[in-house]
């Protein structure tokens, strides 16, 4: 009997919707208690009625056995959830795990099995049950259900169709299992994957996995993009081989004997070349272990793709051979405009001494003994102009300075001689303060000279451009301390400011028309190049003040 009917037939049919929805049926009628039925909203009296019907329907009906009573304990106890359904697909029973472990609270929300489901899962549900009750076919879903507590847990849920002799479907039988704690490791698992694969997306790192025993490889998706192969393509070594550059098989082509020799550790970088011609640099860093069987080696390793690295180190070089290069250039230029500027001083003597030369031979009668003066004179300074352009060479490949002991009062004096003609010239008395006693330095002599000369004809110049006041060039030597000589050459002329003070060392800044401005920083290499270091101040009342010091 259906319990709608026996409900009417009670006269209390107003009760048949509160008993299908917790579905209850006749055949589980024995077991319900008075608290269920206040539980269903019925008043007293009426419970009262119904309890004595299910008593008297228990009376009728046959006592169960002793084995029926078993079934029903198991299907009650068993940990699934099990339900029976008419052809229908309306549902007819559920065991009692149904009943404790679901939250039968609320109003149900699928209408054909009135069980509490996951709002967003009640369409599909009922949708593919539906399709099942009319083809048939067996029903599989998974599906959140909400327990009595409150809480959604996935169930995966089976639904098998009973036939009768005609194939006539008389009932369904189902299943749900609970695979809650399986589908949060499937959501863990599936994100630790997609964090994995972001990473070697990122980092250009494919990994593998090679078994040596069966040449089974497994390749992460990464390392099929590396490759351009069609991904979940079956990779093998003669696979792999198609992308070896011609010039790298010779790396690979070890690594089979490699492999069965038993090698654990594989690291080393190859080209690959892909279907378009192009070029890629890949390093490979794999380690076996003893395979799971015990047989044959299983290797992890990964694989990076590093051609962005190896074609900005390839730029590297070109940059760097192009710079050296240009410094070369640089040099050169810079050795140009020193020789100019050094050789200018004994070629001009030169022409005097040659000019004084010519007026001394065509003088009545020739003064031979004149002519030959000024014809050493110009040996001398031609020799001079050899030597210096030998010394610059030197200075500007860096070569170490020779080192002769050097008188530098007289390597002063030297200098003074060969200036002291420009310097009168121009209305400059040149005052010399040569301290007495001073150790012998250990140095260049042409080089420290040139040093000397250019600070003086720097400072004449300077001289030159002030057109009143005196003209008074200081050239002083003085012991330094602890050991070594120090020269200072002072003028009155319109000195420095502070801007110029810090750039005067700089090559070719010069503030003269027809300067190089190479001057001071020939100065500066050759003080430095001795151990010794050149300074600028300010003059009193006006000036500038050169100094250098050179260690013995
Ligand atoms: N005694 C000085 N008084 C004032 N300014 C000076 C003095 N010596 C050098 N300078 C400044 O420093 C600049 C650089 O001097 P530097 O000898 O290097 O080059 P330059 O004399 O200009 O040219 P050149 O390369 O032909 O010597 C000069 O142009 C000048 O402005
Ligand atoms: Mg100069």
């Amino acid at each position: 009997m259906d319990i709608g009917d026996w409900l009417r037939n009670l006269g209390l049919p107003q009760y048949e919707a509160a008993f299908r929805e917790h579905a209850i049926e006749i055949d589980v009628l024995s077991e319900l208690s008075e608290g269920d039925l206040k539980a269903l909203g019925l008043p007293l009296g009426h419970r009262k009625r119904l309890l004595k019907a299910i008593s008297v329907l228990g009376a009728i009906e046959q006592k169960p056995s002793e084995a029926e009573s078993e079934l029903r304990r198991m299907i009650d106890h068993i940990p699934v959830l099990v339900a029976a359904y008419r052809a229908d697909g309306s549902r007819l029973y559920v065991n009692q795990r149904v009943r404790e472990s679901t939250d039968r609270t609320v109003v149900a929300d699928s209408e054909l099995a009135p069980i509490a489901m996951h709002p967003d899962d009640v369409a599909l549900a009922d949708g593919t049950w539906r399709a099942c009750v009319a083809s048939g076919e067996p029903f599989e879903l998974e599906i959140r259900l909400r327990m009595a507590n409150g809480a959604y847990r996935w169930h995966l849920n089976r639904r098998v169709p009973l036939r009768d002799e005609n194939g006539k479907i008389i009932r369904w039988y189902g299943v749900g299992y609970d695979i809650e704690d399986r589908k949060r490791v499937e959501e863990k698992l599936r994100r630790s994957e997609a964090f994995l694969a972001k990473a070697q997306r990122l980092s250009l790192t494919g990994s593998f996995s090679f078994y040596s025993a069966t040449g089974e490889f497994s390749w992460s998706d990464e390392l099929y993009r590396i490759f351009e192969f069609e991904p979940g393509l079956r990779v093998s070594l003669e696979l792999i081989r198609t992308r070896y550059h011609p010039e790298d098989r010779h790396v690979m082509d070890g690594v089979p004997e490699r492999i069965r020799r038993g090698t654990t550790d594989f690291d080393y970088e190859h080209r690959l070349v892909m279907p378009d011609r192009s070029i890629k640099h890949i390093r490979v860093v794999a380690q076996g272990t003893t395979g799971k069987s015990g047989e044959g080696l299983e290797y992890f390793g990964a694989v990076q793709d590093i051609t962005q690295r190896r074609v900005a180190e390839a730029a590297l070089d070109k940059a760097r051979s192009e710079l050296a290069h240009a410094n070369r250039v640089a040099t050169t230029g810079q050795l140009t405009a020193s020789i100019a500027h050094e050789v200018n001083q004994p070629i001009a003597a030169a022409v005097t001494n040659a000019q004084s030369a010519l007026r001394w031979l065509l003088a009545l009668p020739p003064n031979l003994e004149e002519v030959e003066h000024s014809l050493t004179r110009i040996v001398r300074d031609v020799t001079r102009a050899g030597d210096v352009v030998g010394r610059i060479r030197d200075l500007i490949k860096k070569a170490p300075p020779q080192k002769d002991s050097v008188d530098m009062n007289e390597a002063v004096r030297e200098v003074i001689e060969l200036t002291r003609s420009a310097a009168a010239k121009t209305g400059i008395s040149i005052k010399l303060e040569l301290a007495d006693g001073l150790p012998p330095i250990r140095g260049d002599r042409v080089q420290l000279q040139q040093v000397a000369l250019n600070l003086i004809v720097n400072a004449v110049q300077a001289m030159e451009a002030v057109a009143d006041g005196v003209r008074d060039l200081v050239v002083a030597t003085a012991p330094a301390e602890p050991i070594g000589v120090i020269v200072t050459v002072k003028d009155s002329g319109p000195g420095l400011d502070k801007d110029a003070i810090e750039r005067v060392f700089d090559p070719f800044y010069s503030t003269k028309p027809d300067g190089l401005g190479i001057g001071l920083s020939i100065c500066q290499s050759i003080v430095e190049a001795h151990g010794g270091r050149l300074s600028v101040a300010a003059n009193q009342p006006r000036g500038a003040i050169f100094q250098f010091n050179v260690p013995s």
